[in-house]
């Protein structure tokens, strides 16, 4: 197991490159089995999510081929199994996109249920009503959801509540699913448009990705593709609120503005100055940054996903701000890590309030999730002293190389196990 042990104080500055949407990709590589043809994948994010999917993938017999860390080519030719392993589902709960995936595909699907996350209950009801409103004969036994489908028609639903895994996985059970589905009140995140981008780019037709309404209309099959994914839009986020945390100066290339927008309004809100520029923003705050209220909101309201980031910015702020987590009933877990560290934030249900204090002291802490565990990083760059972070395995599902960008950025941080007592930085232990 390893740590990070970080030497804060520092205003980080220079480029940064942001790698492709961990949450885009994990819709599309699980789309890609749905064609016997071969499918090239490009700017795949290195990351552990996607690493356990892409096993997943091959466990149930799919040819995955790596041609290099962030190119892949799938061909679904060669499934053997639609029954998906459950040591996949547990380590990631994104390989129930399987599950749309192989009943589309076959009409036949089984993936263990997946563990209740450390953010909320996160069920499936929703994933489960448009497989049913589909046709499909859907059952919850021996913690496995197993579905399947003598026939499957178009049909109308309508989404309960936006959620960005039902959208995803109904639009794949939909694809190759003859007549017309229409799916109302779907979320509109900028990794549902990828989707369906790709699935279109394989010869799906399905329109109004990105609005709230989506229409499908199944074809027989879908045929081979080379498709790029789109730039991660929460890993770019955090890198911005990192520049505001560490009173820095950081440029973030390939990155897509629009979907951006909720954060770089918040981020000018509170003071700090964001360039933008065609694939790249430019985030500077030299001087301490004002309070704000933040609601989280499905998008293009300010993500969930950078809920703990945006909080560890307004902890440095002057004055009282208010965060306000709409989407998950859990995710203040960071806060109790964050006290430790000197911060004054009480949470009363699902609001945050944040008392901004002038600086932060270094402290051991405990990753509680992956955007949690990047908001504590961030938090220690900006503390004055040595902070120590376990669980990062966290971070390392959804930041490629987090600590080796970080210290592009000028960072002192390392990556070491836990019981290594002679890591040090600069002489600190
Ligand atoms: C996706 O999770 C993302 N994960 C999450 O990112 C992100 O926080 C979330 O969308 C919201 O944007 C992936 O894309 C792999 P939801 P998902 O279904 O699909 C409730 C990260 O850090 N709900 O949009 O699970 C649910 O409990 C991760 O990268 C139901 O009630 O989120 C939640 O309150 C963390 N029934 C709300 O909807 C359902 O059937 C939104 O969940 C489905 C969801």
């Amino acid at each position: 197991m390893n740590q990070y042990v970080i030497q804060g104080g520092k205003a980080l500055a220079g480029e940064v490159t942001v790698g492709g949407a961990k949450n885009a990709a994990l819709g599309i590589l699980a789309a890609a089995i749905m064609t016997d043809d071969d499918v090239t994948i490009e700017n795949l994010p290195n990351v552990n999510d996607i690493n356990v999917l892409l096993e997943a993938i091959a466990g149930i017999g799919a040819t995955v081929k790596r041609i290099d860390a962030h190119t892949v080519c799938i061909s679904g030719r060669t499934i053997r199994s639609e029954t998906v392993d459950s040591e996949f589902i547990r380590k990631i709960r994104a390989s129930y996109y399987l599950l749309g995936a192989l009943l589309g595909k076959r009409g036949k699907a089984a993936v263990a249920m997946p563990g209740g996350c450390d953010i909320g209950a996160r069920p499936m009801d929703l994933h489960l009503k448009g497989f049913r409103a589909l046709g499909a004969e859907v059952v919850t036994e021996n913690g496995f959801i197993k579905a399947k489908a003598e026939e499957m028609r178009g049909t109308h639903i309508f989404l309960d509540l936006v959620s960005v895994g039902a959208t995803i996985n109904i639009m794949l059970a939909a694809a190759l699913t003859p007549g017309q589905t229409i799916i109302d009140n779907v979320a509109k995140e900028p990794h549902i448009v990828d989707v369906a981008n790709f699935l279109n780019s394989m010869g799906a037709n399905i329109k109004g990705a990105g609005t709230d309404v989506i229409r499908i209309r199944g074809v027989n099959r879908l045929h081979g593709s080379t498709y790029s994914i789109i730039p991660d839009q929460i890993e770019a986020g955090t890198f911005m609120c990192l520049a505001a945390a560490t009173k820095g100066d950081i440029l973030l290339k390939n990155v897509i503005p629009k979907h951006l927008e909720a954060i770089t309004a918040k981020l000018v809100e509170i003071g700090a100055e964001v360039r933008e520029n065609d694939d790249s923003v430019r985030v500077v705050a030299t001087k301490r940054l004002r309070s704000t209220q933040v609601k989280t909101r499905v998008y293009p309201g300010f993500p969930t996903d950078m809920q703990p980031q945006i909080a560890t910015v307004l902890t440095l702020s002057r004055g009282t701000s208010t965060v306000t987590e709409s989407i998950f009933e859990n995710r203040f877990r960071y806060v109790a890590e964050l006290v430790k560290m000197g911060a004054t934030i009480t949470v009363e249900g699902n609001v945050a309030v944040i008392e901004g204090v002038e600086r932060l002291q270094g402290a051991n802490l405990e990753a509680p999730d992956l955007r949690a565990g990047a908001a504590l990083t961030m938090a220690a760059l900006a503390a004055e002293g040595t902070t120590t972070i376990t669980q990062i395995e966290y971070i390392e599902r959804g930041y490629e190389d987090f600590e080796g960008k970080l210290r592009e950025l000028g960072a002192s941080i390392i990556k070491c196990p836990i019981n290594d007592g002679k890591s040090t930085i600069g002489g600190i232990a």
